[in-house]
């Protein structure tokens, strides 16, 4: 099928409440440019522009994306650095059209561990979008999932050591209401750009039954046409969440 012709056959009465991203290939996309993998970064941040623009254009609920993973600190200093610039040079440029379209900026990860000029910019935008109804959006900063799962189980030995809790009484949802995502539902559709066939730590609990889509795109040329390909795709797909038709 043409590329063009996906955005035709969406049924906009029947989004996924809730895109999960994994932007993957900005590195890739530099490489075969001949140029510094900080450039691929660059254009992956417009692809992001382009995509949230997207995404509250078309009323989807809730987008995430996974900018800094708890692993990406392995990086050389000078592209982590660039990337911790990169983010800051986001949130100033992007925050009064954010605003404007009534999103919601949250952030999951600790990102009380990047560095200052990082957490001012992640605080003026949380602040000031708070009040927003409209997308909310979503951001993975410092972000690892078995990290947030072994802060939730942290959690939950507290309260039992404190008598709040009884041991048989773990369930789901109590583990579900002490993740970064408590609010926010589950995601309904994972994509990934650049063909990797992994996860890599991204909301292990909470993708249980997320349709995933994987593109070979690298991110920074991801489009209008590859989100409507990747909504389509979903809307071809039959959930049955483990049970039957
Ligand atoms: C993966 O590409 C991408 C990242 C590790 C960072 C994601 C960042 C952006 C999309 C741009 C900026 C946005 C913000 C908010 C900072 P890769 O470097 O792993 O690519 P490769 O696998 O081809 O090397």
């Amino acid at each position: 099928m043409d590329r063009k012709e996906y955005e035709k056959r969406v049924d906009f009465k029947k989004l996924p409440e809730h895109i999960a991203i994994i932007m993957d290939g900005n590195g890739r996309w530099a490489n075969r440019k001949f140029m510094p993998r900080t450039m691929g970064h660059k254009a992956g941040m417009e692809a992001l522009h382009r995509t949230v623009e997207t995404c509250a254009e078309i009323k989807i609920p809730v987008l995430s994306v996974y900018a800094f993973s708890t692993e990406n600190w392995k990086r050389p200093a000078e592209e982590v650095n660039y990337l911790m610039q990169l983010l800051v040079e986001y949130i100033d440029k992007e925050i009064a059209e954010l605003h404007r379209n009534n999103i919601k900026i949250m952030i999951t990860g600790d990102y009380a561990s990047l560095p200052v000029e990082c957490i001012k910019s992640i605080e003026k935008a949380l602040k000031r979008t708070k009040d927003n109804t409209g997308m909310i959006f979503n951001i993975a900063l410092n972000y690892g999932s078995r990290r947030e799962i072994v802060k939730a189980v942290n959690s939950i030995a507290e309260k039992i050591s404190k008598g709040e809790i009884e041991p048989g009484n773990i369930d789901e949802d109590l583990i579900s209401s002490l993740l970064y995502t408590h609010d926010i539902p589950d995601p309904d559709l994972l994509i990934r750009t650049a063909g990797e066939m992994r996860i890599s730590n991204f909301m292990l609990w909470q993708i249980a039954y997320t349709e995933l889509f994987i593109t070979p795109l690298l991110w920074p040329d991801f489009d209008r046409d590859a989100l409507m390909q990747a909504i389509w795709s979903f809307q071809q797909r039959e959930r049955r969440f483990g049970g039957l038709k």
